[in-house]
Order: structure tokens, then C-alpha cells, then sequence
């Protein structure tokens, strides 16, 4: 039997009932939460459903547990800023020694770990110069600059409904018309984006030509699979083309691996062989602990540091690429033991099999009841979208969104003991997840998608 569009009011109703009954210390917090803004840390975290998100009291490895008792199997992992797990024994044990022990959580001077960071990010991504953030955002940032610096040229491409962080040129989507505009509900630009940035479709190879053509490009900035407007993968031959366009019209190529890292060690960059000039990662290479990195060729590398030594640009005082904290001795303790012994090629195998098991598993339960849903995979994470078959652009993805399901799916799950991520239907696989997480997440599936087409 078919779902139709949206979901029965009384089950709605039902689930809501259920979150707030079963977790009155949550919404005490959130009640009592006078002094923050929208009541929760970060305006954000108001994307959970239920009307006020869980006040979470422990996390380890896949579980978090709540302020109510309530224990958790966690695939939302911190939107990918936990895919290590909760707390790695590894991380916790370097970030130890460096802030207890050796002492230095912040200092503006360099240490051994920095440079050991820098090599094993080239022996996973390929790019041999390495520089560092607190965020991917920062990373996205700084990687445009040096973009424009090192092109001359003015503007970014980017993929309709990407996201790469609150970076202000990529908040530009193409309307209904075709036509770029800002991105709905983007906050007080300083300029309207569309005149920083180019905007084309994902997958769609001629309007990349058509738009690298004004030659006022410095830089198409795309994950090579979008991840954040459900999983929105690559037509074959199509990060070849943009390789080849960039290369053709003088443009950089940044790819942003913050989410796609979960294909493997090396994120789909040595995946499939992908040749950028400039490489942005962030959130879960440090375990948890604020990071982010961006990787440059050789050359791009060069034609930074030439056009800073000749006064051009200033990249070493007030000249726009940089933090007081970035490249902090935490951050590269945490990033070092987690890229050493966490986020491993032993762990990531481990990983993709079961999102594997969870991608068959839920593809089987859309296919015997034929729900017009479709799943899509990207190595450890694997993603639902209320469509069939799955979108081929970010358009076409956000055409399926559909807050009620979403609310009723993350609903069920959450009181029933998943947390999947609050603005997707997206599940990660972290190295202490198991099969028997995946199981639980499995009959839970079945019951909901059994409910939907019973009503
Ligand atoms: C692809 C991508 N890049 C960059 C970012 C920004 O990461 P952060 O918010 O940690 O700066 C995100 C966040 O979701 C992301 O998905």
C-alpha cells in the first residue's frame, strides 16, 4: 500500500503527547533556559522536533543519555562532528596529556603535533600544504579568499542548495524562475549573494559551462556529493567534468569534505580519484574538539605565499585568513589521536558495513510496501528522502521535503530510543555503533512505515 502525502493528524498528535510526557526534565530545561537565545545554546538546536530539543546528560561512543534517563542509539552523532563516537578513549587520553599534563590549550605557537596532523591529512586527501581553522565554516572561508587572491577573479559557483557552513557567498539558490536569489530566511546579508555568486544545479554540467564561461570565476566550492539537502549523489562523469571546466576556465576546484569524509579515510577524494586544488574538512576529525583544515596544492600554496611576501596580501596579521585560536595545541592533540587511532581504514570498514545493512534493510521495507521514498548511501552515512526515485539535483531534493513526516519520523524514533539528525533523515555510523543498533533502527522502521500505510 502507497503513503500518501502527509500524516494522519492523530499520529502526530500521538508521538508529540508521548515527547513531552516522557521527558519533563528536558522541558523544564528548555522552560527555564531565560538567558539564551530561543532558550537553547545555539538558535540551531530548535531544528529538533518536539518543541523543545532533549537536554542531554551523558554521551559515549553511540549512546547519549537524557536529563530524564532515557538512553539513546545516536545516529545523528552531532550532525557528523561526533562520527567518532562519543568521547573516542583515544582522543579523550591525548587532549589529557596535552591541557593536564604537558599543559597549552591555547599558545599562537606551533608543536610537533601540527605537523604530524598536516602529513597524515596529505596521505589521506592528497594535498600536500595544509593550514588550520575552528570550523569547516572558517575553512570555507579562508579557502574563497585565497580563491579570489590567487585567480583574481571575483566570484564563487556553487550547487543549488548546497551547505558549507554560515559562509555568506553560498546562501544563493535558484527560484522556481531559474533564476538566482538569496536563499530564503538568509539573515541580513551584507550584500545580496547573487552578486558574489554564481548558482547552477547540481548534475548539471552545461550550466557550469555556461556560467564558468564570464570568466569572473575563482572558485566552484561543492562536496562532491551534496549532504545536506538529503544525499544528492554525483551522475557518473560529473566531478570529472567540473574537474576538467575548472581546470579549463581558470578556475580553482574547492571540495568540501566536512560530511562526504564518511565515504573512507580519505573521503571520496581517494575514493574515486578526485583532483582538487583546494580541499576543505572540519567537524570530525578532531573527535568532537573544534577544528578545520583546508589542504592546497603546491601551487595554489605557491602563488599564495608569493603574492603575500610582494605586499599583495597579507596573510600573517590583520589580512582576513585567520583566528587567535586556530591551530590551537587542543585542537591538534584531539586531531592527531583521533585521525591516529579513531577514524582508522579499520574503523571506517566497519562503518560502511553497517550503513550498508541499514541502507538494504530500509530499502527492503520501501520496496514491500511501496513507499515512494527513496534512501541513498555515502559510505558510513546512509539518508531517506519522501521521494522515489531519489532527486538528481538539490532542487529536486528540496521539492521532497516534507516537514510532517520528518517530525513524525523523528518523533517516533526519538521515543522509541534513536536520535537520528534533526534536518535530515540522515544516519551515521560511528565505530562503536553495532549491528544490533542497526536491528533496533530496522523494526522501528518497519512499525512506523506500517503505520503510515495502515491510516
Ligand atoms: C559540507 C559542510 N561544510 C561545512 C560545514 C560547516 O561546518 P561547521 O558548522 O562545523 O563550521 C558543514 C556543516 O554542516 C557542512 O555540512
Amino acid at each position: 500500500m502507497i503513503i500518501d502525502t502527509g500524516v494522519p493528524g492523530r499520529l502526530l498528535d500521538r508521538e508529540r503527547q508521548r515527547y513531552r510526557a516522557e521527558h519533563p526534565g528536558s522541558l523544564a530545561a528548555y522552560r527555564a533556559a531565560d538567558h539564551l537565545l530561543g532558550r537553547v545554546p545555539m538558535t540551531w538546536m530548535n531544528m529538533w522536533s518536539g518543541g523543545f530539543p532533549l537536554s542531554f546528560s551523558t554521551a559515549r561512543g553511540s549512546r547519549i543519555t537524557d536529563v530524564d534517563g532515557n538512553e539513546y542509539i545516536d545516529f545523528a552523532l552531532g550532525d557528523t562532528g561526533a562520527m567518532t563516537g562519543h568521547s573516542p578513549a583515544a582522543t579523550i587520553a591525548a587532549v589529557q596529556q596535552r591541557i593536564a599534563v604537558d599543559g597549552g590549550i591555547t599558545t599562537m605557537l606551533p608543536n610537533a603535533d601540527a605537523e604530524w596532523v598536516g602529513a597524515e591529512l596529505s596521505r589521506r586527501f592528497g594535498l600536500p600544504i595544509w593550514s588550520f581553522s575552528l570550523s569547516a565554516t572558517d575553512a570555507n572561508r579562508w579557502a574563497i579568499r585565497l580563491a579570489r587572491l590567487v585567480t583574481g577573479k571575483p566570484k564563487i559557483l556553487v550547487f543549488s542548495y548546497c551547505y558549507h557552513g554560515s559562509v555568506d557567498e553560498t546562501f544563493v539558490v535558484l527560484g522556481p524562475d531559474g533564476q538566482p536569489r538569496s536563499r530564503p530566511g538568509n539573515v541580513a546579508p551584507a550584500v545580496d549573494p547573487t552578486t558574489t555568486t554564481r548558482v547552477v544545479e547540481w548534475n548539471d554540467l552545461d550550466a557550469v559551462e555556461r556560467e564558468l564561461a564570464h570568466g569572473d570565476v575563482a572558485a566552484i566550492l561543492t562536496e562532491p556529493a551534496l549532504t545536506n539537502i538529503g544525499i544528492v549523489l554525483p551522475e557518473p562523469g560529473f566531478l570529472a567534468g567540473l574537474r576538467e571546466l575548472a581546470t579549463r576556465h581558470a578556475t580553482l576546484l574547492v571540495i568540501d569534505e566536512t560530511h562526504t569524509f564518511s565515504a573512507g579515510p580519505g573521503g571520496m577524494t581517494a575514493r574515486d580519484g578526485l583532483q582538487p586544488d583546494v580541499l576543505v574538512i572540519g567537524k570530525s576529525i578532531g573527535g568532537g574538539v573544534p577544528c578545520g583544515a583546508y589542504g592546497l596544492t603546491n601551487e595554489v600554496a605557491e602563488q599564495v605565499l608569493r603574492r603575500s611576501a610582494s605586499g599583495e596580501a597579507d596573510i600573517v596579521d590583520v589580512g582576513g585568513v585567520g583566528g587567535t585560536l586556530a591551530g590551537n595545541p587542543l585542537s591538534f592533540a584531539a586531531m592527531r589521536a583521533t585521525l591516529g587511532e579513531v577514524l582508522t581504514a579499520g574503523a571506517f570498514e566497519h562503518m560502511i558495513n553497517l550503513a550498508d545493512r541499514y541502507t538494504t534493510d530500509v530499502q527492503a521495507i520501501l520496496d514491500a510496501n511501496e513507499v515512494p521514498w527513496s534512501i541513498t548511501q555515502l559510505g558510513a552515512r546512509a539518508e531517506y528522502r519522501f521521494v522515489r526515485p531519489a532527486p538528481r539535483t538539490g532542487g529536486e531534493s528540496a521539492a521532497a521535503a516534507d516537514d510532517q513526516l520528518d517530525e513524525f519520523m523523528h518523533l517516533f524514533m526519538i521515543n522509541r530510543g534513536i536520535v537520528m539528525t534533526p534536518f535530515h533523515n540522515m544516519a551515521l555510523m560511528c565505530p562503536a555503533s553495532t549491528i544490533a543498533d542497526v536491528s533496533t533502527h530496522t523494526e522501528l522502521f518497519r512499525a512506523a512505515v506500517a503505520e503510515l500505510t495502515a491510516s
